[in-house]
């Protein structure tokens, strides 16, 4: 159930910042994931810190149940003692049911809470997890005098989650976007693959059989077991006005199916992905700064079209108002791009 509409944008909690009408939309081609608590990767913030769009610290899966505290004090002094710049700061915390959630929450908004831009919450199962989450952070930034709402961002990795997908989203104005999870999706749903992200050879359709020669080999071709999911969440986002992305693709080894699953979601709509590994950042900055062709097409479109309708033939195809608005949407990621992305800004002209 929503608020009512007089109140979804009311603080829940005396104190707190008002929530955002609009969610900023910068650069977040990849979520670069790390685990705080290991000081080799601490050394390595500020490297990082020049390289992606979202530096986030992970508390959650990946972290061995020894090293739960270490990644939280580890993001906390991370967030407090780097300037991120433009770079957004984000954490993923434990899930809701786990030993750990209530104390990453409350430990991070006291400590860094005017750093951290967006909390990620995983495993969720419907609007009632976001829902209490809402609740308690406002509490909490009232009490640490947080001065901007903290947003949220849910992992869709769970059949329920995929089932209520358009509440979740809707579930609060915090939600900042969604991202895909393949491999507890996977697990939640019992599909049998031990794969995070990509096909599976065995998920595919296969040519009829020739009546003439029955025993010859027919083609096939794998499937996208994710298609019917990622566009979903991609709508559900779309109609929130939040932002959807791609998760995680396990396969390091596989630069070239990683790239693949990238661009299929980025051709559905998705923003951005995770980077489990420094070599799946110059991927995702590849797959989600659009194609410089495009980037000037677009602006041939908006050249075409100063007001943004009516009818306009360019290079051979015709273009109105829907080509005008994917034009704008083209050109104005470009520019964002642009000002965080020399070399991409040079590639589009952009000065
Ligand atoms: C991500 O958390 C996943 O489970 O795929
Ligand atoms: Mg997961």
């Amino acid at each position: 159930m929503l608020r009512p509409p007089r109140d979804f944008f009311r603080p829940l909690a005396l104190g707190a910042p008002e929530p955002l009408r609009e969610i900023p939309v910068t650069p977040s081609r990849m979520i670069h994931f790390m685990n705080a608590g290991n000081e080799r990767m601490r050394a390595r913030v500020p490297e990082m810190l020049q390289q992606v769009d979202v530096l986030l610290g992970n508390l959650e899966d990946a972290v061995p149940t020894d090293q739960k505290v270490a990644a939280r004090e580890g993001f906390i002094e991370v967030a407090r003692t780097h300037d991120f710049g433009q770079v957004g700061c984000w954490t993923r915390v434990n899930s809701l049911d786990s030993p750990w959630f209530l104390d990453d929450v409350m430990e991070i908004v006291a400590a860094v809470g005017n750093k951290v831009d967006v909390i990620m919450i995983p495993k969720v199962l419907g609007p009632e997890d976001i829902h209490y989450v809402d609740r308690l952070l406002a509490q909490l930034e009232a009490r640490h005098g947080v001065r901007r709402p903290i947003l949220l961002h849910a992992i869709l990795e769970t059949g329920g989650g995929v089932a209520r997908v358009e509440e979740i989203a809707l579930a609060s104005p915090r939600m900042q976007g969604m991202s895909f999870g393949p491999a507890d999706l996977a697990a939640s749903r019992r599909m049998k693959t031990t794969r995070v992200g990509g096909g599976h050879p065995s998920y595919l359709v296969r040519s009829d059989p020739n009546p003439a020669h029955p025993e010859a080999q027919r083609a096939v071709a794998q499937q996208d077991p994710w298609h019917y999911s990622i566009a979903r969440m991609v709508d559900a986002c779309v109609h929130a006005g939040i932002l959807p992305y791609y998760g995680p693709f396990g396969d390091i080894s596989d630069p070239v199916g990683c790239e693949d699953q990238f661009r299929a979601a980025f051709l559905l709509g998705c923003v951005g992905a995770w980077s489990l590994h420094p070599s799946q950042i110059e991927i995702a900055r590849r797959v989600f700064s659009p194609d410089p062709e495009e980037v000037r097409f677009a602006r041939k479109i908006i050249d075409s079209m100063p007001e943004g309708g009516g009818v306009a033939m360019i290079e051979g195809k015709m273009q109105d108002d829907a080509t005008y608005k994917q034009a704008m949407v083209m050109w104005t990621l470009a520019q964002q791009i642009a000002k965080r992305d020399p070399e991409m800004a040079g590639k589009y002209g952009i000065a």
